[in-house]
């Protein structure tokens, strides 16, 4: 846990991007500046006396030399709720938490399922800055839900393939078909097989994407966000079953192997 830096964060922007949907802006240096994909921060908002414990955001992205890391947060609960009522002021950060995805592959599928999107976008900044060849499926209830289609659509210079539920743009159903399209031709079209496949969104989504992949024989990588306490490894709170026995997707992940997680 090297590096975890205690930040107060100036809140630059906090702007509704989508039905409960919202792209919080802020400006925390240090953290902006070591933050890697797939870790998080573990956030608290000061005003909010009543609510004690930190609530743990992904990065969504970030601007090391400016000092700005951007989060995606959707309203959930009584934090959340909350959020979109801070125009300015400041939040308190405990940061980079976590471990990170593994960026080394030379071709590698990526599966974001509603905010899930977002944990994903900086490690295919990477992937596409190292020249890996990527794909990008992305899963969300409506057209006007799928807030994160545009940043990777700027950032691969094509649309990524997408699904809705309800048919409102792409593919009509749950983007696991897509997923499964994609590794049937990744293994056996021109474009050669995936060597990996990292996926976050809905534990559903996680687990049959994992199941694809296996059946494929594609290592995947997946994005544990269970509820947190201490963010620490503490309290024993966010306990992952593995293969291995139980760990803390606190400081063990968020990022597991795929194949390793007990669904
Ligand atoms: C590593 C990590 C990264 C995350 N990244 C993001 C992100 O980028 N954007 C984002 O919007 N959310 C993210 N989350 C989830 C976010 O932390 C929760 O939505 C938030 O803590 C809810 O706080 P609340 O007070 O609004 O909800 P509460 O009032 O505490 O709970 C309301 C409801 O939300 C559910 N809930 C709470 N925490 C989680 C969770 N971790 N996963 C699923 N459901 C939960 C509860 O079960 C309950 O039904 C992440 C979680 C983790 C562990
Ligand atoms: S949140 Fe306390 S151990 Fe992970």
């Amino acid at each position: 846990m090297a590096g975890l830096a205690n930040e107060r964060a100036r809140v630059l922007s906090n702007e509704e991007v989508g039905p409960g949907l919202h792209v919080l802006s802020l400006e925390s240096p240090g953290i902006a500046g070591s933050i890697r994909p797939g870790q998080f921060v573990h956030m608290r908002i000061p005003s909010l006396e009543s609510h004690v414990l930190r609530r743990p955001f992904s990065v969504y992205a970030h601007d090391a030399d400016a000092g700005i890391l951007d989060i995606l947060y959707q309203e959930v609960g009584s934090v959340t709720k909350l959020m979109p009522h801070m125009s300015d002021g400041f939040v308190e950060l405990i940061g980079p938490v976590g471990n990170t995805w593994n960026s080394a592959a030379r071709r590698a599928l990526i599966v974001g399922g509603g905010v899930g999107a977002a944990p994903l976008f900086m490690l295919t900044e990477q992937l596409v800055a190292s020249g890996s060849a990527v794909d990008v499926v992305l899963g969300a209830q409506t057209e006007k839900a799928l807030v994160c289609r545009e940043r990777y659509e700027r950032l691969l210079g094509r649309n990524p393939e997408c699904a809705t539920d309800d048919g409102t743009y792409g593919r009509a159903g749950f983007c696991t078909s897509l997923v499964e399209e994609r590794l049937r031709e990744g293994t056996f079209g021109d474009g050669g097989p995936y060597e990996y496949v990292a996926v976050c969104g809905p534990v559903p989504l996680m687990r049959i994407v994992a199941g694809l992949a296996a059946d494929a024989g594609v290592p995947c990588e997946v994005s544990m966000e269970k509820r947190m306490a201490c963010g620490v490894g503490a309290c024993l709170s966010c306990v992952v079953d593995t293969v291995d026995g139980k760990r803390r997707s606190c400081v063990d992940g968020p990022i597991f192997d795929a194949q390793e997680v007990v669904w």
